[in-house]
């Protein structure tokens, strides 16, 4: 049994013994005591209905709680349970009241989600600027590059999903106060996985779906906002479950909850809930800072042993900084259609990896033993 500081691991992920699951910035597997507490959740259905639904409420703050802990936000109020990433992403683009000429600015690495509703706000005259990441010294040069006096948001990935290049979020959010902007924090490629302060960095919304490094299900994100950022966004949804009186329906004055619930205009996805939280329990026993290690020890032991192929030209920074949980790779001479051919057959042969951005990337959890780090090196060096 493979033990990490007394958890046996090999009970938590009994993954299929032909899998090798290196695929957690795409979708990632659940723990046992998730699976185990959504299959409770599923025969107390099944036998009493919400006969007990007052404890689901509880199941529901004790999420914000864990969350909260994860993200070291200073009250489990500020954590709104949405739908994904980009739901919460779209509810501050549309939510905020911008001036024709305002700017946003992202970065030329980002997942569409993190993209689509800025560019969806060019109708209101808003502009996005495009930080080009490698054409400053530091992406942080960048981002600082192209902020301008009208800059009114910059929006970041915490880590980039292709290359997996680590930004230093503290630096960033330092540039939005110098521009009195507002900060948000696309956290799903690094929450779960490394340590995150939402404090330090100074952002005013964070947001991260439950399925990639978090280890839950799709369809339910954690999106933290700052409490005098969270009274700057229009609301678009209402309904019962995002009023200060929760639970009184006789009541016909009404207001949005102080906290984020405000985000939350109707039932909560309970089945999201209790199974995100077994996966958070997890992640707090074993200690974030105990799983970044073990993350970033992963990648790099990946790393070495691929470089060591001179076919192979890594992709990843090589700065430990920027480093993360991903590791992007091409082969050296060879165009996409080799790589599309070269990512079908390893998932043919069960190396659950991804192509993205012209490479392959491998994206191993803290849990995964170093055999099927070993494994996979073997396979793609023999595919080449
Ligand atoms: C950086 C980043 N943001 C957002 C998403 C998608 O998030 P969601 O499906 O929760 O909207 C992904 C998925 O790959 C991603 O890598």
């Amino acid at each position: 049994m493979v033990l990490l500081d007394g958890f046996p691991l090999v009970d938590e992920f009994p993954l299929d013994p032909q899998l090798l699951y290196l695929n957690h910035a795409a979708v990632a597997p659940w723990p046992r005591r998730a699976a185990m507490a959504a299959q409770r959740f599923a025969e107390e259905n099944l036998h009493s209905g919400a006969t007990y639904a007052q404890q689901w409420l509880e199941q529901e703050q004790g999420l914000r709680q864990l969350a909260a802990k994860l993200l070291n936000a200073p009250q489990a109020e500020d954590i709104a349970l949405v739908k994904n990433t980009s739901e919460a992403l779209s509810m501050v683009a549309f939510g905020l009241n911008w001036q024709p000429g305002d700017k946003v600015v992202i970065t030329d690495q980002e997942f569409p989600s993190n993209r689509i509703p800025w560019e969806a706000l060019s109708r209101k005259g808003v502009k996005l600027v495009t930080a080009k990441l490698d054409q400053a010294e530091t992406p942080e040069a960048a981002i600082a590059k192209a902020c301008t006096t009208n800059t009114k948001l910059i929006s970041v990935s915490s880590v980039q999903y292709a290359s997996g290049l680590r930004m230093d979020l503290k630096a960033i959010g330092a540039l939005a106060r110098q521009h009195q902007a507002l900060y948000c924090v696309d956290a799903i490629q690094s929450l779960g996985a490394l340590t995150f302060d939402v404090e330090s960095i100074g952002a005013d919304f964070v947001m991260a779906d439950a399925h990639k490094w978090l280890l839950g299900p799709e369809g339910i994100a954690l999106f933290y906002s700052h409490p005098k950022a969270r009274t700057q966004l229009k609301l678009y949804e209402y309904g019962w479950h995002m009023v200060e009186a929760l639970g009184d329906y006789d009541r016909h004055e009404w207001q949005p909850a102080a906290s984020a619930r405000r985000f939350e205009c109707g039932s909560p996805n309970t089945l999201g809930i209790v199974t995100l939280k077994g996966s958070l329990s997890l992640l707090l026993e074993i200690g974030i800072s105990n799983v970044e290690q073990r993350v970033i020890a992963n990648q790099r032991y990946l790393r070495k042993r691929l470089e060591k192929d001179s076919r192979i030209q890594i992709l990843t920074s090589d700065d430990p900084k920027r480093q993360s949980g991903i590791l992007h790779f091409r082969i050296k001479d060879k165009n996409d259609d080799y790589h599309k051919a070269l990512y079908q057959s390893l998932l043919d042969q069960q190396l659950i990896c991804a192509y993205r951005h012209k490479g392959i990337r491998l994206s191993p959890h803290f849990y995964t033993p170093e055999p099927v780090l070993d494994k996979a090196v073997s396979m793609i060096r023999n595919a080449l």
